[in-house]
């Protein structure tokens, strides 16, 4: 596999590492209740695989698809659904899973949308905060690591759909034009 512009920002270890950590926090915190995880396609499946496996928790998972409109490093701000929950969330308590927190943009939308079927709770792990962009106030309750203002991928982030199967999380550094 080709990877001369990707450089690797958190390893594999270390990953896994922090999501143990974060596991023990959740679990500690909803001790004794059942959580419904809501994995934020596509990005977070890579995560939710790996989180769900350190929960001790009675846990069911849905997935909602969203995607942000326009592909490249730079999202435009507007989000679409391409696939809906499969089970009703209301009353339940709701732990949000996502690869990463950008503008916030997402995280906004899925507030208003999620919000709308009344969970009885509702919070939000994200394995990477990127806080430097942030154009909207929202923040995570859980957050793996804050990082620079960075394209990243791998773990679960893309980049027109590629290095989603790489273990470490990467910055992706443009490519240079050819002299
Ligand atoms: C990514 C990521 C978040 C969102 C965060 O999704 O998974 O959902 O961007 O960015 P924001 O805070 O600026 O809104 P993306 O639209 O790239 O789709 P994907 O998960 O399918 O890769």
């Amino acid at each position: 596999m080709q990877r001369d512009n990707l450089e690797v920002l958190i390893g594999a270890d270390r990953i896994h590492e922090r999501i143990r950590e974060l596991a023990a926090q959740i679990s500690n915190d909803y001790r004794g209740r059942h959580v419904c995880l809501v994995g934020i396609l596509k990005g977070s499946w890579v995560f939710l695989a790996d989180l769900i496996r350190s929960l001790d928790l009675e846990v069911s998972v849905s997935f909602l698809g969203v995607a942000s409109y326009g592909k490249g490093t730079k999202p435009s701000g507007e989000v679409k659904i391409t696939l809906d929950l499969d089970d009703s969330i209301e009353g339940k308590d709701v732990l949000v899973v996502e690869d990463i927190l950008d503008t916030g943009e997402t995280f906004r939308y899925l507030q208003g949308v999620l919000g709308a079927h009344q969970p009885r709770t509702l919070r939000s792990v994200v394995l990477l905060d990127k806080p430097a962009r942030r154009t909207q106030p929202v923040h995570a309750d859980y957050v793996g690591f804050t990082i620079p203002d960075a394209f990243v991928v791998g773990y679960g982030l893309d980049f027109a759909q590629k290095y989603r199967n790489l273990p470490d999380v990467c910055v992706l550094h443009p490519e240079q034009p050819k002299a």
